[in-house]
């Protein structure tokens, strides 16, 4: 299947008539109710390695990395594994793939398919934050004073998306080209939990959008993902991604395993 330059698959967006989409979790449930019914659409998705290191991170949104890992085949996130072996590992990564002089990282999202009670793949074309919420992720993170202070400079957020059993041959990760996403697109999406509401954006779907993945992922291999970016000098700022269920996966293949480190990048002024 890692040979074919394309395949088609459906993805789910918003339909273009939905202005204010929501997803409500409810206590106990990993299960979003939404406002709107999804727009299954199917979707040429290119296969990013006839053409790997093309990819860059300022330039399409994401970027392929290889980059090997002393973690192991964890499966909860609070695994001490991950402060004391992971996060070292990733703040260097970050800083060499990116020259950003500071690296915060915030978040880790361990999916399993088929996992009852844990978190599952995505299947929602969406972008992890908007023009408002990765601001007010960072002061929430680091304070009015300091986040003031990181935004003279830049200040980008970025996904390091790892298998963390590979290679992956069920529900791989698909991403849009972020110069292929109008503004139109991205329609700003609240995420309703109890006592708390995010704000991302869900993907309205266009002709124009143009999707990739990168077939039979491996533990020695990250994808940097661009959530934001406070430049507005043409690179890269949003990009939409989903899970997708490939057609020529076969029916015992492994259930995908894999965890994300969602991080703030910041430049000096
Ligand atoms: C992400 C994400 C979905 C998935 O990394 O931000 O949305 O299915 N992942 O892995
Ligand atoms: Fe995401």
């Amino acid at each position: 299947m890692s040979n074919y330059p394309f395949t088609l698959a459906d993805i789910n967006f918003v339909p273009a008539g939905v202005r204010s989409p929501e997803s409500r979790y409810v206590e106990g449930s990993t299960e979003a109710v939404k406002n709107y019914e999804p727009e299954i659409r199917s979707v040429r998705i290119a296969n990013g390695r006839v053409e790997q290191d093309l990819f860059k991170l300022d330039t399409h949104g994401f970027e392929l990395v290889p980059h090997s890992t002393a973690l192991g085949a964890v499966e909860d996130a609070a695994h001490p594994d991950i402060a004391e072996i992971y996060e070292p590992e990733i703040d260097r990564l970050l800083k060499a793939a990116t020259g950003a002089d500071d690296v915060l990282i915030f978040d880790h999202t361990i999916r399993i398919a088929g996992n009852r009670n844990g978190r599952r793949p995505v299947f929602q074309a969406h972008n992890d934050y908007t023009e408002t919420s990765a601001p007010q992720r960072v002061a929430q993170l680091i304070g009015d004073k300091d986040a003031a202070r990181r935004f003279d400079g830049r200040v980008a957020q970025v996904n390091v998306w790892r298998p963390l059993k590979g290679p992956v041959q069920a529900l791989p990760l698909a991403v849009a080209d972020a110069r292929t996403v109008d503004p139109y697109d991205l329609r700003k999406s609240a995420l309703v939990y109890p006592g708390r509401v995010g704000e991302t954006y869900h993907l309205t779907y266009s002709p124009r959008q143009r999707w990739t993945y990168f077939p039979e992922m491996t533990t020695d291999e990250v994808l940097l993902l661009k959530g934001y970016d406070s430049a507005t000098d043409g690179r890269s700022r949003f990009t939409p991604h989903t899970a997708f269920e490939h057609p020529e996966t076969r029916a015992d293949a492994p259930a995908r395993h894999s965890i994300e480190t969602r991080t703030f990048l910041f430049f000096n002024a």
